[in-house]
């Protein structure tokens, strides 16, 4: 099979299971035969080790969660992203820009998507973008209380939900539902995925 050098991203609200169904994504393209390789952002960096400390901060500046975002996945897009297509690789991500654009937008009136954007002008775009949607009250049940992170409540992952469905239908990403179960969630990923790498 001919490789094809090819950038997805599932993105979507806290508990929505991007992980989850990114590493299954992984192991059925593998298995299909394309050389894949799996990524996430915050990013393995010096930058994203920063912010994952920053995520159980409440006192973090929003303009600073998004400066350092931003330099996380610049640095995440030129020193491991770009090198991975060009080498070939379907490249999955586990979030990405579009996490910006909603979760620092929401966290302050100040951050417009704009300045977001211009932020993040000099990274590449994906391929295919799908968001999962998931019922914020089945993503909180999702996770253990004690260790929810400063965006994990429930007033804040409705606004959260609410703007990817708007942003979804702007910008023509695929929307799953991920309060199904997983296998079902899997099946609808992988046939949409399929679909686009045989339109190539
Ligand atoms: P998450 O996928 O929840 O990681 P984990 O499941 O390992 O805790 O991502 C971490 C959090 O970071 C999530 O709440 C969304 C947030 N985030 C942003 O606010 N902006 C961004 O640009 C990215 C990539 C993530």
């Amino acid at each position: 099979m001919t490789h094809k050098a090819y950038f997805i991203v599932l993105d979507g609200g806290d508990g929505s299971g991007t992980s989850t169904h990114s590493q299954l994504l992984k192991g059925f393209l593998e298995y299909k035969g394309f050389k894949v390789y799996l990524t996430h952002e915050p990013s393995k960096s010096e930058i994203g080790k920063i912010l994952r400390k920053f995520l159980k901060n409440k006192e973090i500046p929003p303009s600073t969660d998004a400066l350092l975002f931003a330099a996380d996945r610049d640095l995440h897009y030129h020193n491991e992203i770009k090198i991975k297509l060009d080498e070939g690789y379907i490249v999955i991500s586990d979030r990405y820009l579009e996490s910006s654009i909603i979760y620092q937008s929401i966290q302050s009136e100040n951050i417009s998507i704009e300045w977001i954007k211009q932020l993040n002008k000099f990274v590449g775009q994906p391929d295919l973008t799908i968001i999962l949607d998931v019922d914020p009250k089945i993503a909180l049940a999702r996770k253990n209380e004690e260790q929810l992170e400063k965006f994990e409540d429930f007033e804040f992952l409705e606004k959260v939900r609410n703007l990817y469905l708007t942003r979804a239908k702007q910008e023509d990403y695929y929307t799953i539902s991920s309060d199904d179960i997983i296998e079902l969630v899997q099946e609808k990923i992988q046939k949409i995925v399929l679909d686009n790498l045989r339109n190539l």
